[in-house]
């Protein structure tokens, strides 16, 4: 989605600040990026460009800057309007005084901008974000936080606007809703950001704005009004552990957020399990367990649906609780039938996806039991659940989610646990699984060292136009889970299918050039996954197979990817492990950006 960054303070640090915050932030949301820098004499200076933020630098860089000591800035991904230079945010008024960014959807500006058209008003883009700076100024009244309370009150959709004015560069101002926005206090630096880790190292603390939030920040002050009223917002701290993370000696931060999951693992388990005692410990779940739930709803997006999938296994075959699990988009729509002995569970890795947290809103408002597991802490979904499990994966900067899926699924995994002691827990195969997931790091650790051998079989793959990912049960879900990968980082088509299903109609597109992989490590479907193997070699299609090192069939595949299984319950770990190297090499062999693929964003604040 688009972000938004503002600094005022030391002259001729403005462009800089905004620049390097705009780079901290590029990974969620990199379609066109620009800036406005304001000085104390009233110049103003834009500067807008295409693709990424370092071409917004490169351009910057042929300015002078020196006097300049006030800037905002922007990333953008396109809602409305192509991906052109005159989109580009920052959008001025008629009058070139104001300057607006924009994280969101104005819903109604069409019916806005037409209204201001009659009114003589010209527009330079085809975006909603320049109606709001244009109605800023018709409406005026001398006061920003009045003007903006009425610019509000005309405006439907979701929004994190930023303002300046060029006849006064001390204060920034602006409002937000459904999209996150901090104000960031510096020794004397201000700042504001949709993300407060971009702030970390630059400020001692900040203010998380809630909806319906005005605000204005100046270097000596700030006012946060809310209905009107003086909102009473508290200074955090700031937590250093969150920064944002640094590259090291990895080639992308997909590869190295792979190579973390080891270290991720034991973050997640740390304090939750003691496995000399075999117990587990969480207030949270402590709290959950009291609730009497009988089914559980899970609500979520892209690779964190498929989390809650897994999580659905988890839940069904140890807890025995039937859980639904339902794409945000649909949920958010669809007919409720919430009751108390339910628990909705909202999962998110950046906390902040528009869809989610609507869904979210609605079942509170409908008393349901909501539960969050989420990876930024202070998030929209968590504040709004109240509740929640935090999967401790660190930053996230590939956009494609790999630590903070695997954490996820272990969140639903230790979730399962906990609510099967109290629901005919199996004592014999609770301690097998609490042992084998004290393993868990180090066999990922073991499988990560087959990235070579992975990459060779990978890469002979890398020119399909096609593929079929099979799988039954809950290894369907980790076929689901790896299409979306390779479509995310290769741009490549893939579909996922439950193996058994194909014969009736899709194997009509098997050919030698549409490759099927099984991803199936063994267990009692084994036999009907080799015997949806035949049916596809029979036809003449290539079967890559993600198998047990010690499986007598693998010499009957076109390929396989060896490893040694675990447990049936933690397989899914390893196989996800698998999945992500093999698109990663995919990716990477077609040279695309595995961190900041085309078209997507790292989170998704619009609807
Ligand atoms: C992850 O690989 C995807 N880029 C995307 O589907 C993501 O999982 C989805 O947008 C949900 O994001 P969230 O977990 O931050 O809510």
């Amino acid at each position: 989605m688009c972000w938004v960054f503002g600094y005022i303070w030391h002259p001729g640090s403005a462009a800089r600040e905004v620049i390097a915050g705009l780079q901290r932030l590029e990974y969620r949301g990199y379609d066109s990026a620009g800036l406005c820098v304001i000085d104390h004499a009233s110049n103003m200076q834009v500067i807008r460009a295409v693709g990424k933020v370092n071409n917004l630098k490169v351009k910057s860089d042929q300015h002078d800057f020196s006097t300049y000591h006030a800037g905002i800035g922007h990333t953008r991904w396109a809602t409305h309007g192509g991906v052109t230079e005159a989109n580009c945010h920052p959008h001025l008024s008629q009058s070139g005084r104001f300057v607006v960014i924009h994280n969101g959807i104005i819903e109604n500006y069409s019916e806005l901008k037409q209204e201001l058209i009659e009114k003589w008003y010209t527009f330079n883009s085809e975006t909603d974000t320049e109606v709001t700076v244009q109605l800023f100024e018709d409406i005026f009244d001398g006061d920003y936080l009045s003007t903006i309370t009425k610019l509000v009150s005309r405006m439907h959709g979701a929004y994190g606007l930023v303002f300046l004015d060029r006849d006064n560069g001390n204060t920034m101002f602006g409002t937000k809703k459904w999209s996150p926005m901090v104000l960031g206090f510096g020794k004397t630096e201000r700042y504001i950001s949709s993300d407060y880790r971009s702030l970390i190292g630059l400020i001692d603390d900040y203010i998380i704005l809630e909806d319906g939030d005005i605000f204005l920040l100046t270097p000596d002050n700030y006012q946060v009004l809310s209905e009107w009223l003086a909102a009473d917002r508290i200074r955090q701290t700031v937590d250093e552990s969150e920064k944002v993370a640094e590259l090291g000696d990895f080639p992308n931060f997909m590869l190295k957020e792979v190579f973390e999951q080891p270290r991720v693992l034991e973050d997640v388990f740390r304090g939750r399990i003691d496995f000399d005692a075999y117990s587990l410990h969480s207030h949270t779940l402590a709290h959950i367990a009291t609730l009497g739930i009988k089914r559980i709803t899970v609500v979520a997006s892209g690779t964190s649906y498929h989390s809650g999938l897994l999580g659905k296994y988890y839940l069904e075959e140890l807890a025995n609780i039937p859980v639904d699990v339902i794409v945000s988009t649909e949920f958010k729509y669809k007919k409720k039938f919430v009751s108390t002995d339910e628990l909705y569970i909202f999962v998110s890795q950046s906390g902040e996806t528009i869809d989610t947290l609507d869904s979210l809103k609605i079942v509170k408002e409908q008393w349901g039991h909501v539960f969050a597991i989420v990876n930024v802490p202070g998030s929209a979904i968590a504040r709004a659940a109240g509740q929640w499990l935090f999967t401790r994966a660190g930053t996230e900067v590939g956009v494609a989610s790999t630590k903070a899926f695997v954490s996820q699924v272990w969140c639903f995994l230790f979730l399962a646990l906990y609510l099967w002691q109290k629901n005919g827990l199996d004592y014999r195969k609770y301690r097998e699984i609490i042992d084998s997931i004290d393993k868990l790091p180090e066999a990922i650790s073991d499988l990560l060292l087959q990235n070579e051998a992975i990459k060779q079989v990978a890469e002979k793959y890398a020119h399909s136009q096609n593929f079929f990912y099979l799988g039954r049960a809950h290894e369907l879900v980790i076929a689901m889970e790896w299409s979306l990968k390779l479509k995310e980082l290769a741009y490549i088509h893939s579909e996922a299918y439950s193996s058994g299903e194909l014969k009736h109609g899709s194997i009509a597109l098997i050919d030698a050039e549409f490759p099927s992989l099984m991803v199936n490590w063994g267990g009692i479907l084994s036999p009907k996954n080799a015997s949806s193997a035949e049916e596809i070699r029979a036809r003449g299609g290539k079967v890559v197979w993600i198998i047990a090192k010690w499986d007598s069939n693998k010499h009957i595949y076109a390929d396989t990817i060896e490893f040694n299984p675990l447990i049936s319950e933690l397989n899914p770990f390893l196989e996800v492990v698998i999945l992500q190297l093999w698109a990663y090499h995919i990716a990477n062999s077609l040279g695309r950006d595995v961190d900041k693929p085309r078209n997507l964003a790292k989170s998704v604040t619009v609807e």
